[in-house]
């Protein structure tokens, strides 16, 4: 099955306005090269959602938050609801990124109730997950991944599993300059395709892309996106710039 390849710039907490204009406009000028069947999404931080949201309108790149709340509204201090975002054109959210799990304590049950509140809301979530070094090197990446995925998905029905993305982010290739060989990758790649089709069917699992994210550069894309499971890329430091980004997604296909 031919599934779309999503390119994902997640900016962090880099860019005010006025930078976030200047980037978009970057890379607004090089949409129309890509290859077809590639999909860019940005994800800048909240406050520069509106002025995202003016610049990419009549281009085809997508607008994603970097969380997205649990919760409807009310007493949430810092926390921003789906209604909000799409309001703001927002079509997709991270969820489950390692620097909240790690940083901000996210668990597994509180990424399970934000990727229900996602898709009840229309709104794509990129479900993170990924393990540490030290469970990687006591052999349990495996299993971690498959723990994390399962309990992202626990709160939605099997029939909307076809619309959520997933991005395997080794935490200890995430901004280090280190990224998982090809093989590794796709090998954990296949893994969560095999789980995803225990959890739902084989024709949901095969649709769904699966995305690659720890220190994805121009010069490693290329091989790491041609893995037969490694369906895009969720970039963060090499989103940062029009240049890279955009070489990384010429490479995609
Ligand atoms: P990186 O970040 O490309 O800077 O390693 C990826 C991510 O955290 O999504």
């Amino acid at each position: 099955m031919e599934r779309t390849v999503y390119i994902a710039g997640n900016w962090k907490m880099h860019n005010t306005v006025a930078e976030s204009r200047v980037l978009i406009g970057d890379i607004k000028q090089h949409v129309s090269g890509l290859p077809k069947g590639v999909r860019l999404i940005v994800a800048p931080p909240f406050t520069a959602l509106a002025i995202a949201q003016q610049e990419i309108a009549s281009t085809p790149i997508s607008l994603a938050a970097q969380n997205i709340s649990y919760a409807d509204s009310g007493a949430h201090t810092g926390e921003i609801s789906p209604t909000m975002l799409a309001d703001l054109g927002v079509t997709y959210a991270i969820v489950g990124h390692s620097e909240r799990r790690h940083l901000y304590h996210e668990d597994n049950a509180m990424i399970a109730d934000r990727v229900a509140q996602a898709i009840r809301n229309n709104i794509t979530p990129i479900i993170c997950v990924g393990e540490t070094l030290p469970e990687r090197e006591q052999g349990a990446h495996f299993s971690i991944c498959d723990q994390q995925l399962t309990v992202a998905l626990q709160k939605i029905q099997i029939h909307q599993m076809a619309r959520v993305l997933i991005a395997y982010e080794p935490v200890w290739a995430i901004g280090t300059g280190k990224t998982a060989s090809p093989h590794d990758a796709e090998e954990m790649h296949a893994h969560l395709r095999q789980s995803l089709s225990n959890i739902s069917d084989q024709t949901t699992a095969e649709s769904i892309s699966i995305l690659y994210g720890g220190s994805v550069k121009p010069d490693n894309s290329r091989e790491l996106l041609a893995q037969k499971n490694i369906d895009g890329a969720l970039i963060g430091g090499a989103s940062l710039t029009a240049k890279s980004f955009i070489a990384i997604a010429e490479n995609a296909l």
